[in-house]
């Protein structure tokens, strides 16, 4: 049976060039094996492509909008760099990310700083960024807040959002939901009334924006319109309260993005168009007459995911009795923990032969010392030799930022391909690296 290759999964600009995968000009396993896997790779083309699709679809919104990047999905100086460039905002929840963002230049006005627990310092350096809106996720951080306000000697006003809990459940795996009773994310609607008069009671502190987000990859959009009903209900009764205008309404990121030939897809445009005209109803039938506040979607994933391709070389072919094999590759839970921790089923091809017939299914491993040390549990591939190239679509979300150095392995270099320009954008990780934080013990110098 043929079952065509399934290009949605893979950067927009991959194509079969002489019955070899290429992106551009760049043969994927003639690069891989010069350049040394394992290796990431990710496409500028595809990043344009996914904002170009938000951006259509929220024209749907009267009012002003903003897409803000999840820099959880990924951040490194340079892709924030990038994103700047394109004009995104950013989500961070972190001193690293914020950090990241600080040494790129991004403006402090487009970052939003999340967190269930964020640390004092956190807050200080937002607070003294100041970055455009601290996400508030539960009462002790207004007490935390008050007290940081107090200390500031200057008539700075901290412009906050408030992230609700809907009680919703996101169709997603358990881990990845965010919006329900429960969940360790934001405050219940009594909790946010409250929250909200407290900050209206505080001179230096602002609300500006209301904000939630259910889960992760989301491919039913009804939690997520219901999400959008429940702020935009919220905001009106801030609104009947005397409360000052809401300006900035957030529902979160969190649309689906395929992985593997068998998952759903989600047209981009067509979402952000639904999620934008049914805000745009629903504000109208609640709030009649209040301004249209900025729309900001915060998608990570659905930025960045397919984005990336990971170029990993066979170690090792283990040919078993039941006519499986078990391929062991240089790559591992180390750089992508998602088949471990979610289940998350995976493609992959050779990129010197993508389309030659599979002879049988095989596993692909890592070399690390773990059995859940698994890639892709179930994979129909040709004949494998060491030294061939395997290369996995999809890679570029929550893989290298969910990386670790579990038996101390290093982190792959990441390449960016821009137009016809190859760069590598960050170095692989060298023991020189490891080492740099260890100190030496009195007497074992
Ligand atoms: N906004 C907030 C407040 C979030 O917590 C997240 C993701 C996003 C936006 C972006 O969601 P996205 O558009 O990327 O789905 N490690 C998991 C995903 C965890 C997502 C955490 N929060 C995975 O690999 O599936």
């Amino acid at each position: 049976m043929h079952t065509p290759f399934p290009f949605h999964l893979w950067p927009l600009t991959t194509h079969l060039r002489r019955g070899r995968l290429h992106m551009r000009h760049i043969d994927l396993a003639a690069w891989a094996t010069e350049a040394g896997a394992p290796l990431y790779l990710y496409d500028a083309a595809t990043l344009n492509e996914a904002v170009a699709a938000y951006r259509q679809g929220l024209n749907a919104w009267p009012g002003p909008s903003l897409i803000t990047y999840a820099a959880k999905a990924w951040l490194s100086r340079p892709l924030a760099q990038a994103l700047r460039r394109r004009r995104l905002g950013l989500d961070v929840v972190s001193e690293g990310e914020m950090g990241i963002a600080a040494a790129a230049g991004f403006p402090p006005d487009l970052i939003h700083l999340h967190g269930n627990n964020k640390a004092p310092a956190l807050l200080r350096r937002a607070i003294a960024q100041p970055v455009g809106a601290i996400v508030v996720d539960n009462a002790d951080e207004i007490d935390l807040l008050e007290r940081l306000a107090a200390d500031e000697m200057g008539e700075q006003v901290i412009p906050l959002w408030l992230r609700l809990n809907p009680n919703l459940l996101a169709p997603t795996h358990r881990y990845r939901q965010t919006g329900h009773h429960g969940s360790k994310f934001g405050l219940g609607r009594d909790e946010a009334t409250a929250a909200a008069e407290r900050i209206r009671r505080h001179p230096k502190l602002r609300l500006e924006g209301v904000h939630t987000h259910i889960g992760s990859q989301i491919f039913d959009l009804e939690p997520f319109l219901a999400a959008c009903d429940h702020l935009i209900a919220f905001a009106a009764s801030l609104h009947q309260a005397g409360q000052e205008t809401i300006r900035y309404l957030c529902p979160g990121g969190g649309l689906g993005q395929p992985y593997h030939p068998d998952d759903a897809r989600l047209d981009l445009a067509q979402a952000a168009n639904r999620i934008a005209s049914h805000c745009a109803a629903a504000w109208t039938r609640y709030n009649q007459g209040v301004p249209f506040p900025t729309l900001v979607l915060e998608p990570g994933r659905s930025l960045i995911a397919r984005a990336g391709v990971a170029l990993y070389t066979v170690g090792s072919v283990r040919h078993l009795e039941d006519g499986s094999r078990i391929i062991a590759v240089d790559g591992s839970m180390a750089d992508n923990i998602r088949p471990a921790l979610y289940g998350a089923r995976y493609t992959a091809c050779l990129p010197a032969a993508p389309l030659s017939a599979p002879i049988g299914p095989a596993r692909i491993v890592g070399p690390l010392c773990e059995s859940g040390d698994i890639l892709i549990g179930d994979l129909p591939l040709p004949a494998v030799r060491p030294g061939d190239t395997l290369a996995v679509p999809v890679s570029g979300a929550y893989h290298l930022s969910m990386a670790s150095n579990y038996n101390a392995t290093l982190f792959p270099p990441v390449y960016w391909l821009e137009d016809d320009h190859l760069s590598l954008m960050q170095r692989r990780q060298t023991v020189a690296d490891l080492l740099q934080r260890d100190l030496s013990l009195p007497n074992y110098a």
